[in-house]
């Protein structure tokens, strides 16, 4: 049986891809399919939290029982919505992908297809939320127990994911960080998921390739570990 070490505890989850617009049937997406949020808020859930999944787009995925889901399209409507949920929370999981671009126009009509050369699309950056919930916390304006990235790395011969992950961890702030291989086939749109377990206490736990559940029971023990190390 699971432990209900999560009983009492109220956990914000975020999960899939976001959609950015750019006419009423475009949109600049990403690969992500939610399984992995979508397993966190489930696990969590098990465990005896009080969860509520912050769901951009993601395959046909069913929802976990006993969840609150809120379905958000874009970068900024899943920033509002993290933020209102993360005040209070014990912690904030940010498993979503981000894009980190959005059209700078939005056109009221479809785009046509004209004889001219297509018009280029210009972009500018969306919030990074998870560095927004950090400062914020760091602000005081957020009362916030624990907050954690996610980092979809490739690695490269000079520079390990481990090492890009570390980076990440001291650039975001964030506490804990959940550094995931991609490419090859690896991590985005699979059932599986293998990686490493960055924390700010110093600790690096390798996370062995298995179901998105195994890898959120290893996150939930290291939540509740640190959560109760604090209270
Ligand atoms: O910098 P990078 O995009 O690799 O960071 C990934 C982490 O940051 C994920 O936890 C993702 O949910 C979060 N993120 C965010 N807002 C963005 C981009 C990424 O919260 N605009």
């Amino acid at each position: 049986a699971l432990p209900r070490d999560l009983e009492g505890r109220r956990v914000v989850i975020s999960a899939g891809g976001t959609r950015e617009p750019l006419d009423p049937v475009r949109y600049l997406g990403n690969r992500s399919s939610g399984r992995q949020g979508y397993a966190l808020a489930r696990v969590a859930a098990h465990r005896g939290a009080e969860v509520v999944l912050i769901s951009a787009h993601t395959a046909d995925l069913v929802e976990p029982a006993g969840v609150r889901v809120v379905h958000v399209g874009t970068a900024e409507q899943l920033r509002e919505s993290v933020l209102a949920e993360s005040q209070g929370a014990d912690a904030v999981v940010m498993a979503a992908a981000v894009a980190d671009f959005r059209p700078v126009d939005l056109a009221q009509h479809k785009i046509k297809k004209v004889d001219a050369d297509p018009a280029p699309v210009k972009l500018t950056r969306n919030p990074d939320i998870l560095a927004e919930l950090v400062e914020r916390r760091r602000d005081g304006e957020l009362d916030t127990g624990l907050i954690v990235g996610f980092a979809a790395e490739t690695g490269d011969p000079d520079t390990p994911v481990l090492d890009h992950g570390r980076r990440k961890l001291d650039r975001k702030g964030c506490d804990l960080l959940v550094v995931n291989t991609v490419g090859d086939g690896k991590a985005f749109e699979m059932e599986d998921n293998a990686g490493w377990l960055l924390s700010t206490d110093g600790t690096e736990t390798p996370l062995p390739h298995g179901a998105k559940s195994l890898l959120s029971a290893r996150l939930w023990d290291a939540v509740t570990r640190r959560l109760g190390e604090r209270s």
